[in-house]
């Protein structure tokens, strides 16, 4: 049996943590031979709720649950940790972007940096989140000096997966079938969701699907999805968030498929794709034994520059809004 890892989680009693404990605690997230230890936080007023999920995580009788602490000190949850899922913090309501969660939820992140800096293991794999997420990890990455930025991820893998998703249902075929399938930027209606070095089956998404469905309504569906679901189901999307989650987490720890990549919001050092330095962008990642390293190569045409340079510049406008927390 390997040794545990511990694994922290915020906002642990909330929705999204109601169904990302149940996957990583059944091993779909770091392997069912892999043990955990969970150190959850929540805010006081969140920690009788907490009790009670981890009621029945132990009721669930996971083998590879190695230990359980629940916490409503960061420096209590992050210590030593390897992984962290930052998840805590207000989603949005209907009628609000998730830009308008800035001031509630970016201070959140300057303490929770500051405790990982002091805390965490020197390799800390950190995924946020909480939105607005690129701009949360780039606060949280600049309150931890002492870890590398590389540490640091956002999370555009539902992103992908809503491409995935859309993609195999208008071609026929299956969602892990679409490979190669990019998102681009910030985790708002700016992303570009780039399909054009995507396949389904081996074959080239661009010979299967009409150009004006791929530019048209896959876009925009893919783009706003989030704002969808808020609005159909009076809450944000959090069981499909849990499992982009996982599935970000396991390409982070497992690697990605060979042949194939995903994608993440990186901290950007003004080396690839003419994305400026200093913000957290989301661009198509391979991942071997824990390092991520951008896709090279990839062409960008015309409208995808477009759409990629907007995306930059609305991330470069949340930096400037947030500069006092940076
Ligand atoms: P929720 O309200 O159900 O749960 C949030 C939990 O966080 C609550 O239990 C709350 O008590 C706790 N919390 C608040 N502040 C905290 C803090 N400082 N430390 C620890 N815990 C804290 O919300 P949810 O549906 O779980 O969504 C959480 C966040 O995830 C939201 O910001 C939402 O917009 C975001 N989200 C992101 C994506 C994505 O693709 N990046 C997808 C879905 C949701
Ligand atoms: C999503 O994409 O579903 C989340 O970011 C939640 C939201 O507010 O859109």
């Amino acid at each position: 049996m390997k040794q545990p890892i511990r694994v922290a989680v915020t906002g642990a009693a909330g929705n999204i943590g109601y169904a990302l404990l149940f996957r990583i605690a059944s091993g779909d997230c770091f392997g069912k031979d892999q043990p955990v230890i969970l150190q959850l936080l929540e805010i006081p007023p969140g920690m009788k709720a907490l009790e009670g999920v981890v009621m029945e995580l132990f009721d669930a009788a996971f083998s590879l649950v190695h230990g359980i602490e629940i916490t409503d000190d960061a420096n209590v949850a992050f210590k030593d940790a390897d992984a962290v899922f930052l998840v805590g913090s207000r989603p949005r309501g209907p009628g609000m972007l998730r830009s308008d969660l800035i001031a509630a939820n970016g201070p959140i992140f300057v303490a929770q940096g500051q405790a990982l800096d002091a805390v965490a293991s020197r390799s800390v794999k950190v995924l946020v989140v909480g939105n607005p997420c690129n701009t949360n990890c780039l606060i949280a990455l600049k309150n931890a000096p002492g870890l590398d930025p590389t540490c640091f991820h956002a999370m555009t893998r539902l992103d992908e997966n809503r491409a995935k998703a859309q993609l195999a249902n208008k071609i026929g075929g299956l969602p892990g079938d679409v490979r190669r399938m990019s998102i681009w930027g910030n985790h708002s209606p700016t992303m570009v969701p780039d399909y054009r070095q995507a396949t389904i089956g081996g074959k080239a998404v661009t010979d299967l699907a009409d150009a004006a469905w791929l530019d048209g309504d896959f876009r925009k569906v893919v783009s706003t999805r989030g704002k969808a679901i808020v609005d159909a189901r009076g809450a944000s999307s959090a069981a499909s968030a849990a499992s982009a989650a996982v599935d970000h987490m396991r390409s982070w720890f497992q690697g990605t498929d060979a042949g194939d990549y995903n994608s993440a919001g990186i901290y950007s050092d003004g080396s690839h794709y003419d994305v400026p330095a200093g913000i957290i962008f989301s661009m198509p990642v391979e991942i071997a034994d824990g390092s991520v390293s951008v896709v090279t190569g990839l062409e960008i045409d015309a409208a995808r520059r477009e759409g990629i340079d907007a995306s930059a510049a609305e991330l470069l406008g949340e930096r400037e809004t947030v500069a006092a927390l940076l």
